[in-house]
């Protein structure tokens, strides 16, 4: 398939429809369950028929667009369709549509697969809405079940799960199961960093992901009036807050100038000008590819909850991501080099610093990863931006990964 093949029409309109289905003045919003995620899934539905390839949901809305092999090993791709709030276009949606463009391409020019062909569309990778990542891909491999949550405005997760799935179900011809894992699995997925704009490199094969923890930290001091109450009468939740961030800014980039420390979410209440705030809430997301550096991070976190917490102010933690380094398929990795090689484009071998749905496939699949550059390495906000010859290089690189495995 040439660069100008009309077939990247199909896959810019498919694009364009699902990232407008989204579109709010503030970026892409497909939080996961809500009326856009349906929406976006009905649409990938309607794609994958179009195309004449079979559909499946699960329980948890993942959606598996096969195109039937001669027998009844299974080859996949795929990647997540939710988003971040005010996200960008590219994070997960490409590796969906790019997939089954992957997967058009081989039925065009090769025909019936020996082994099938499999795109997923995986319901949550990013914990964006409720306090929990990788749902769809955990349910999946493991049926891993989600319990007792609620996203910010307390709708629980089994709710909206419901709602939303029943939608996805409810279409014509669509069958409801939990499928069988496949033998390979492979996500196509921008970079969401820098290093191959930096390095002037098309490709990246991605040997793993670095370990990431996340947490939910709660200092509770007293709210009172902002007027009347003497400053050394107070236990300010908001200044300890601060202090215990910039504490912990500082024990990160102490341990590891690798060591990536983000506080992006930060509640305060009663979140009023004229009122001490009583109870703050803020996340911590640390990274990085040895654990025991995330260890070391954790023992002084701990550490810290003690030496900041003072009489009518406690300072708590709760933990909701542990997720190890992980080291994707050695052979599906050397492969894909010597195919991106032999296609004539530019690669480099890195490891992930963001999640992704491959970080849980790989607990159960031989996995790998294919990234294609990020502008400025922006992800995660509306600039997120990927230009369309590296979006057609990595569906390229994958089609040719897939025909590897799955015409062999
Ligand atoms: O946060 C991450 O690393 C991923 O984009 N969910
Ligand atoms: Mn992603
Ligand atoms: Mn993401």
């Amino acid at each position: 398939m040439t660069a100008d093949d009309p077939t990247w029409a199909v896959f810019k309109q498919q694009f364009d429809l699902i990232t407008e289905i989204s579109a709010a003045k503030t970026g892409q919003n497909r939080l996961v369950y809500s009326q856009n995620w349906v929406d976006a899934q009905t649409a990938l539905i309607k794609f994958g028929q179009q195309a004449g390839l079979t559909v499946t949901v699960d329980d948890y809305g993942n959606v598996y667009l096969d195109f039937p092999g001669q027998d009844d090993q299974i080859i996949a791709t795929g990647s997540h369709m939710d988003t971040v709030v005010d996200g960008g276009r590219f994070d997960g949606l490409y590796g969906v549509l790019g997939g089954l463009q992957a997967i058009i391409n081989l039925r065009n020019q090769f025909g019936r697969p020996q082994h099938t062909l499999r795109l997923i569309s995986f319901s949550e990778e990013e914990g964006s809405r409720f306090p929990t990542t990788f749902s769809g891909s955990k349910y999946y491999v493991h049926g891993q079940i989600v319990k007792n949550l609620t996203d910010q405005n307390g709708n629980r997760f089994d709710q909206a799960r419901k709602a939303a799935t029943s939608q996805l179900l409810a279409l014509p011809q669509v069958i409801h199961e939990r499928p069988k894992l496949p033998s390979a699995f492979t996500e196509l997925h921008i970079e969401q960093g820098p290093r191959l704009e930096n390095e002037h490199r098309q490709v990246g094969l991605v040997s793993g992901i670095v370990g990431q923890r996340r947490w939910q930290i709660q200092v509770q001091g007293v709210a009172n009036h902002a007027g009347t109450t003497p400053m050394t009468q107070r236990h300010d939740g908001l200044l300890t807050a601060v202090d215990l961030i910039k504490h912990l800014h500082a024990i990160a980039s102490e341990l590891s100038p690798d060591l990536t420390f983000t506080v992006g979410q930060l509640n305060v209440l009663p979140n009023t000008p004229n009122v001490i705030p009583g109870k703050v809430a803020f996340s911590v997301d640390v990274r990085h590819p040895n654990n025991a550096i995330l260890d070391a991070f954790e023992t002084a976190l701990n550490r810290s909850l003690t030496l900041f917490s003072a009489s009518q102010l406690t300072c708590q933690a709760h933990r909701w991501v542990k997720d190890l380094p992980a080291k994707f398929s050695r052979q599906i990795l050397d492969q894909n080099v010597k195919l991106t090689r032999q296609l004539g484009y530019s690669s480099i071998m890195m490891p992930s610093g963001a999640g992704h749905d491959s970080y849980v496939m790989n607990q159960a699949v031989p996995t790998a990863m294919i990234f294609v550059p990020s502008v400025k390495g922006i992800s995660h906000a509306p600039a997120e931006f990927t230009h369309l010859e590296d979006l057609k290089t990595g569906i390229l690189v994958l089609t040719a990964s897939l025909q590897h495995l799955a015409y062999s």
